[in-house]
């Protein structure tokens, strides 16, 4: 299957085609993407194909992928096991606005694999899935806001884009009184009212928070590690006391597990901390890439459905997404995938932490091996705000630098390395060499930099 990637060390990666393709795509969509998080500028990747562990640029550049479409493709691209249920699925029509089995396999395969969630409905993004979560906890409790801690992403819904990852901290105000900040225009400000942003790994401000205005409170999206800021993880007995204020205040949990779910255990995040949230949210790798999401939780609650609370979409639950989820869900049910995906995952820790050593650097690991962020410190930060104190430069020109050597991590510290069930021994060797030339070009390079600033100060 792979042979040595294209962009491999030494080899300059071509991008003639992929500039021109840029230049054309700039015209018509804004910033030459469909997402923000795409437009790289003239750097954008315009990708050819996957297999496994290793995807294709329009000029024919090979990377080992780290990013694994931002966390989906848990068993690796075109894994046949869900193509060919998917397309068998197809070939009986695609869009019928009524429901097949599959969608109703799927969420039984939810129930099995959580063993807490008795109800959910399949929506097609994760952003939709939250969007609902947050709508579901409003309409049960009959109250109006909703807590969210700060540098944590649950999708492009108007709720869900406050206090999210702006790189200048000072915006968000002080720790125990911070400020409802909109990402970018176009949010109404009635909208972020009812969002109260709060530190992560910071009960205090929590119960403060709860105390004022707890009868106003519908519930708490918390994603369980903070999966958009590096994978920072929760303190000891974080979450313990999350879900105790939130029932002593009858607010609803919410799991955000677009990220954790099925991936940190078969019963995702909530398995994994063993905390029993009240709903949940699943998307990415219950697909394998395919576009699907889910919302769910307790009868009790998601009983507010169909009744009292709006939900549909002509999308959700379609067929492709449906099959697509059951054939996923099932290999991760009945294979030792999650487990391989870990001791993959430990062993190229391992590697990095070698790498680091070698040069007398400080290297941390947040997340979970499956899905982890890294900090050149001792120790890991505690929350966004103290994300922003790290020297994410430095991994940021390191990122950078496995690209051109093959291998492509997001190029910003704060999106997680993702792993899947087809990258290999030889994989992981080569993301260790990779890692390590870029480590050693950004160190030169900051020194380089350092002595032309010490020149021009003399
Ligand atoms: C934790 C979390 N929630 C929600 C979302 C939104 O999901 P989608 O991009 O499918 O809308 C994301 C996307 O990265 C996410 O990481």
């Amino acid at each position: 299957m792979a042979t040595k990637p294209a962009g491999s060390l030494g080899a300059t990666p071509r991008r003639d085609l992929q500039r021109a393709t840029f230049a054309r795509a700039s015209a018509i969509m804004p910033g030459g993407a469909d997402s923000n998080f795409r437009s790289w500028g003239e750097d954008t990747v315009y990708i050819d194909r996957g297999l496994g562990s290793h995807i294709w640029d329009l000029d024919g550049n090979e990377y080992i992928d780290l990013r694994m479409g931002y966390g989906p493709v848990i068993l690796g691209h075109a894994d046949p096991r869900v193509d060919d249920h998917v397309n068998e699925r197809m070939r009986r029509g695609v869009s019928f606005s009524l429901t097949t089995e599959d969608e109703v396999r799927a969420i039984e395969l939810i129930r099995e694999l959580t063993g807490w969630v008795d109800m959910a409905r399949l929506t097609v993004s994760g952003t939709e899935a939250t969007m609902h979560a947050m709508r579901t906890a409003r309409a049960y409790t009959g109250r109006t806001k909703i807590v969210k801690f700060e540098g944590q992403y649950h999708g492009v819904h108007d709720y869900a884009l406050i206090s999210v990852v702006p790189n200048d901290i000072s915006l968000l105000g002080d720790r125990d009184n911070p400020v409802r900040l909109a990402w970018g225009r176009g949010i109404p400000s009635a909208v972020a009212d009812t969002v109260i942003p709060v530190s992560y790994n910071d009960t205090q401000t929590l119960q403060r928070v709860f105390e004022e205005q707890g009868d106003d409170i519908a519930g708490v999206i918390i994603e369980p590690v903070l999966g958009n800021a590096q994978g920072i993880l929760p303190r000891e007995g974080f979450h313990q006391e999350v879900r105790a204020l939130t029932r002593a205040y009858g607010a609803v949990l919410i799991f955000d597990e677009v990220k954790t779910g099925f991936r940190f255990a078969r019963g995702g995040a909530a398995e994994y901390f063993g905390i029993e949230p009240d709903l949940a949210t699943y998307a990415k790798a219950m697909g394998n890439g395919y576009p699907v999401a889910a919302f769910g939780g307790r009868a009790e609650i998601m009983q507010v459905m169909p009744e009292h609370m709006s939900h549909g979409g002509t999308y959700a639950g379609n067929r492709v997404a449906a099959a697509a989820a059951v054939a996923t869900l099932e290999t991760l049910r009945d294979g030792t995938v999650l487990a391989t995906i870990a001791r993959t995952g430990r062993t190229l820790q391992a590697g990095l932490a070698e790498v680091a050593a070698g040069r007398g650097l400080p290297l941390s690991f947040t997340g979970h091996p499956t899905m982890f962020g890294m900090i050149f410190a001792e120790t890991a930060p505690s929350d966004y705000r103290g994300w922003a104190e790290t020297d994410h430069d430095l991994y940021d020109a390191v990122a950078l630098g496995m690209h051109s050597r093959g291998a492509m991590p997001e190029p910003d510290s704060r999106e997680p390395w993702f792993l899947s069930a087809a990258h290999s021994d030889a994989d992981i060797a080569r993301v260790v060499d990779v890692f390590a030339d870029s480590l050693d070009a950004a160190l030169e390079a900051r020194a380089h930099a350092g002595r032309r600033a010490g020149g021009q100060g003399a």
